[in-house]
């Protein structure tokens, strides 16, 4: 068994930390510097993602521990060398896991939703694609990939955020988004991106009224990726019902502290409509897979 201590304690490092092969390595302390980490209750750890009885400490401390093994928790190639060269100023002679070469080889949400699709395949579920959360189309490009003989409705503001939608999120303290993140996109950019680009159907402005006239088209799979409670809720009401049985969503932040909407948004469905299969992922963006039973 090898020590381990996360250097960076943001969402990518708690994410890792629930990657970690317990079996193998044992996770003795979270290194991060910013102090208002440092002096959170057990509770308030837990709700926000880390694991239990592990402290959270200066990364001069954590790396006075002497692990074994030191694995960044960042995705961001500069930072990640600062971290590292920290960790040697202060004598750790040690292995080193850097978060940002297995992020280049691991895609875990990309590798899923490949196995999604190949599943669909295999049992012929009909419907069409769609994907409500475009941006630049870096997901929607791989669904026209996946699936070149179906329609993809591509629902997007491509404005970005809606005052609607951050009104909600102040209200219900969902996250600190702001009107217009994610603006700088186009339509034209992403059918641009498409491989099969005829077969792309852009719904642009405000979800739902982008659903209209869209009440009897029926999906096989779902790409939720809108980021807030508001479009989210509306999301799982419009297309969980239009699933095929044995389609599939993949609602993306269904384990994220910064955009705590999506898991608002399925608790008030489960509520007010009806238990979901929800399988969450292990990826560093804490995605969800949702399915519809098969009859
Ligand atoms: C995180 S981005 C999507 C990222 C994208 N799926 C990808 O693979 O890169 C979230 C997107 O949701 C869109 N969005 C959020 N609320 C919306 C709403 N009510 N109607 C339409 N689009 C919305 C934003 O405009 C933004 O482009």
């Amino acid at each position: 068994m090898k020590t381990v201590i996360i250097l960076g304690a943001g969402q990518f490092g708690r994410a890792v930390s629930r990657l970690l092969n317990t079996e193998q390595m044992d996770l003795i302390a979270f290194g991060d510097n910013n102090p208002a980490l440092h002096h959170m209750g057990e509770e308030d750890r837990i709700r926000m993602g880390f694991p239990p009885r592990v402290p959270i400490l200066p990364v001069d401390q954590a790396v006075a521990m002497s692990p074994d093994c030191i694995l960044t928790g960042i995705t961001d190639g500069c930072r990640t060398r600062q971290l590292k060269e920290q960790a040697l100023s202060l004598g750790f002679r040690g292995e080193f896991l850097l978060l940002e070469e297995l992020y280049r080889c691991f895609d875990i949400r990309s590798a899923t939703l490949k196995q999604m699709a190949r599943r669909l395949h295999q049992q012929d579920i009909p419907g069409q694609i769609a994907e409500l959360g475009v941006y630049k189309g870096d997901t929607a490009w791989k669904l026209n990939a996946l699936f070149p003989d179906r329609r993809l409705y591509l629902f997007d503001t491509f404005e970005g955020f809606d005052s609607r939608d951050i009104q909600k999120e102040e209200e219900y303290g969902c996250s600190f988004a702001k009107k217009g993140d994610f603006s700088d996109t186009s339509e034209a950019a992403v059918l641009n991106r498409l491989p099969f680009p005829g077969h792309a159907v852009i719904r642009k402005g405000y979800f739902p009224e982008t659903a209209s006239g869209l009440d009897h088209e029926t999906y096989a799979l779902v790409s939720l990726d809108a980021d807030l409670y508001a479009p989210l809720l509306a999301g799982l009401q419009y297309f969980y019902p239009r699933l095929s049985p044995g389609g599939m969503i993949l609602m993306h932040d269904y384990n994220n502290e910064r955009f705590q909407g999506a898991a608002q948004a399925v608790a008030d469905y489960e509520k007010d409509y009806q238990r979901l299969s929800l399988v969450p992922l292990c990826d560093l963006h804490g995605s969800a897979v949702v399915m519809k039973p098969a009859v």
